[in-house]
């Protein structure tokens, strides 16, 4: 199939003008990077990942990332974290701060993260997964979007059962990283399961991974 990458699409009223959306980097993805992401053709970037224990404790730096620059829209936000309840406070904040999208972190595999029951765990918690994505959807006005990997172990293919009960509980767009949270960032990106995904759900799906170069976008 052939896409012009120039060609804008939608996220609920959302309009993006471009197919590229720069991927969230924890440690690598402040306005500066984003701000050079959009120079290149993104059409859409998104923060790094930030924790909403961090916003509810109004940790400074954590509301530092929360900064959003009147020439960065459209933007994502996105959100860690295992409460629900925790977590609707936080989007209202990411909201009220000028994001366009709340995204919702599914895909961490870092030990520090998934420990906590955030990041890449909850696809092992769908139930819980479900309600934090409904918590935020009855919260907030923007549209919710979640990325997630294809599951924890190895070879598993969780993100078709999660999606689509993600999208029912309200998200707006899924990005799917198909590698396992066990592979951290090793081997490499299976799309054949994007394009399953893009089968069993009627929102956008963002394909993340092993995109090198314009003919593998
Ligand atoms: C240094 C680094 C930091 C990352 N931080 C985040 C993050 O904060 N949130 C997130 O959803 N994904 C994060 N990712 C994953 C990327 O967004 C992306 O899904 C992944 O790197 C795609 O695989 P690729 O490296 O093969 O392109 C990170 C990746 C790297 C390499």
């Amino acid at each position: 199939m052939q896409v012009d990458l120039r060609s804008s699409w939608h996220i609920r009223n959302l309009e993006i003008p471009t197919r590229l959306v720069l991927a969230p980097m924890a440690g690598v993805s402040v306005q500066a990077f984003r701000r050079q992401g959009r120079r290149y053709g993104a059409g859409l970037v998104c923060s790094e990942m930030i924790s909403c224990a961090g916003i509810e404790h109004g940790n400074e730096r954590t509301l530092g990332y929360l900064r959003v620059g009147s020439d960065e829209h459209p933007l994502a936000i996105q959100l860690f974290g295992s409460e629900s309840v925790v977590m609707a406070e936080a989007a209202r904040m990411v909201e009220a701060a000028g994001a366009d999208l709340v995204d919702v972190n599914y895909g961490c595999p870092v030990r520090k993260v998934t420990r906590t029951g955030a990041g890449a765990s909850l696809l092992d918690e769908p139930d819980r997964a479900c309600r934090i994505v409904e918590a935020i959807a009855s919260a907030v006005t923007v549209p919710v979007t979640v990325k997630l990997r294809r599951g924890v172990e190895d070879g598993a293919r969780t993100c078709l059962e999660v999606g689509p009960a993600l999208v029912e509980a309200g998200a707006a767009s899924l990005t799917l990283h198909p590698r396992s949270a066990q592979q951290m960032y090793t081997g490499e990106a299976d799309h054949a399961l994007t394009a399953e995904l893009v089968e069993l759900v009627d929102v956008p799906v963002v394909a993340s991974g092993d995109i090198t170069s314009r003919a593998r976008a």
